[in-house]
């Protein structure tokens, strides 16, 4: 019921109120990735989703728990939920298990790939994420047009600003909705919210501002303004707080010196984009910011904005709304950035079909 709803923070603010008609769905979700530092509690807080009656943890043999474990670990929750590892030898001559892992399957989230070390840029990461051999986006990212084109397939392997363009024209390519293919870019506004609700004392549950543009550097734009309290916060503070979202992903790679990226904020941001696409897909729509093949902005065809999902993934990709004079300049910085990064995107699909 609603309880429930809000519990688990699907964060619409307009679409929740036909929940408690809706009947639990019974949805068939995969986590690729689901051995990795956020697979694991991402799997954990999918698996309590009430409307997943199946979830598939995808990873290596070579991972650092074998996908079964985690699997096995997961299968003993006191819950509806049916959980099956598959694992993926690196031995060419081994059997490809991403037919029964991902088939029937509504959701794919995948949060496979490396992450970054102090010193990268998520730009860093493409080559290795997205590569020709053995590139893990778009290995993945295959498997899901084979065998289950409807899925929505939401991507948290980074860099999400070239990953998504790359692979959404590659389902361009094989005739499939590019619009299944949405960038992860939620962790942007929990930070967003909680930094805002430090700030000003409201309940962090109250507060909701949107991020839109991408998930990099200065193409990270919060819209303080669009928010009751965010738009409280002096003009002379916006500055050092819209800075402080933009790095708050480097500050995590520099406090884990080394040993990785955020993983529980982002499982958190991603189970909240997952059970908004499930709660969608079951019949309640459900708004949250995405990365996602777009026309709200001339000449970028690939933006983040406030997206409704609903019975059949993507359903309406919202404008961005009104800005402030601060704000209107600052999207003029994130547009020039992601211009280029959307175009390496672009760059590699066009070489690599
Ligand atoms: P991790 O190394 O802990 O886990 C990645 C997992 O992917 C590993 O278990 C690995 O075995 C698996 N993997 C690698 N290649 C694979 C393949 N071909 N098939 C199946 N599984 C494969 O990394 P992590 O900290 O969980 O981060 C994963 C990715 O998420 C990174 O690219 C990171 O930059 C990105 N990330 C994105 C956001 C965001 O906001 N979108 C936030 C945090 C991290
Ligand atoms: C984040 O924002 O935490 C992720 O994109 C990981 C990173 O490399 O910063």
């Amino acid at each position: 019921g609603t309880a429930a709803f809000v519990a688990n923070r699907v964060r619409s603010q307009t679409d929740v109120t036909n929940c408690e008609a809706t009947k639990k769905g019974n949805f068939k979700v995969c986590v690729c990735g689901g051995s990795g530092g956020i697979g694991q509690p991402l799997s954990l807080l999918m698996a309590m989703d009430p409307n997943v009656g199946e979830l598939s943890v995808y990873d290596l043999t070579i991972a650092m728990v074998p996908p079964g474990g985690v699997a096995a670990d997961l299968g003993h929750l006191e819950t509806k939920v049916k959980v099956k590892g598959y694992a993926k030898s690196l031995d060419e001559k081994a059997i490809d298990v991403l037919g029964d892992c991902l088939k029937d399957c509504n959701l794919v989230l995948v949060p496979a790939g490396m992450p970054r070390k102090p010193g990268q840029t998520r730009d860093d990461l493409f080559k290795i994420n997205a590569g020709i051999f053995n590139g893990i986006a778009k290995e993945v990212v295959e498997a899901c047009a084979k065998y289950c084109p409807n899925a929505v397939v939401a991507l948290v392997v980074n860099p999400v600003n070239s990953v998504v363009p790359a692979m959404a024209e590659l389902y361009k390519k094989k005739g499939l909705n590019p619009k299944n293919i949405v960038g992860v870019t939620t962790l942007d506004c929990v930070r967003a919210n909680k930094f805002v609700a430090e700030i000003t004392g409201a309940d962090p549950d109250d507060v909701e501002i949107p991020v839109i543009g991408g998930h990099a550097g200065v193409t990270i734009m919060p819209v303080f303004s669009q928010d009751k309290h965010g738009s409280k916060i002096p003009a002379k503070d916006i500055p050092a707080l819209d800075k402080h979202v933009q790095d708050a992903g480097t500050d995590v790679v520099n406090a884990k010196n080394g040993k990785g990226s955020a993983t529980l904020s982002m499982a958190f941001a991603g189970a909240r984009l997952g059970k908004a696409v499930l709660a969608g897909l079951n019949g309640t729509p459900t708004t949250e910011c995405a990365y996602v093949l777009s026309d709200v902005m001339p000449g970028l065809p690939y933006f983040t904005s406030k997206v409704t999902f609903g019975k059949n993934g993507v359903e309406t990709v919202h404008p961005i709304g009104k800005l402030n004079q601060y704000e209107k300049e600052r999207l003029e910085e994130a547009k020039a950035a992601l211009k280029n990064e959307i175009q390496s995107g672009l760059d590699y699909a066009a070489s690599n079909s």
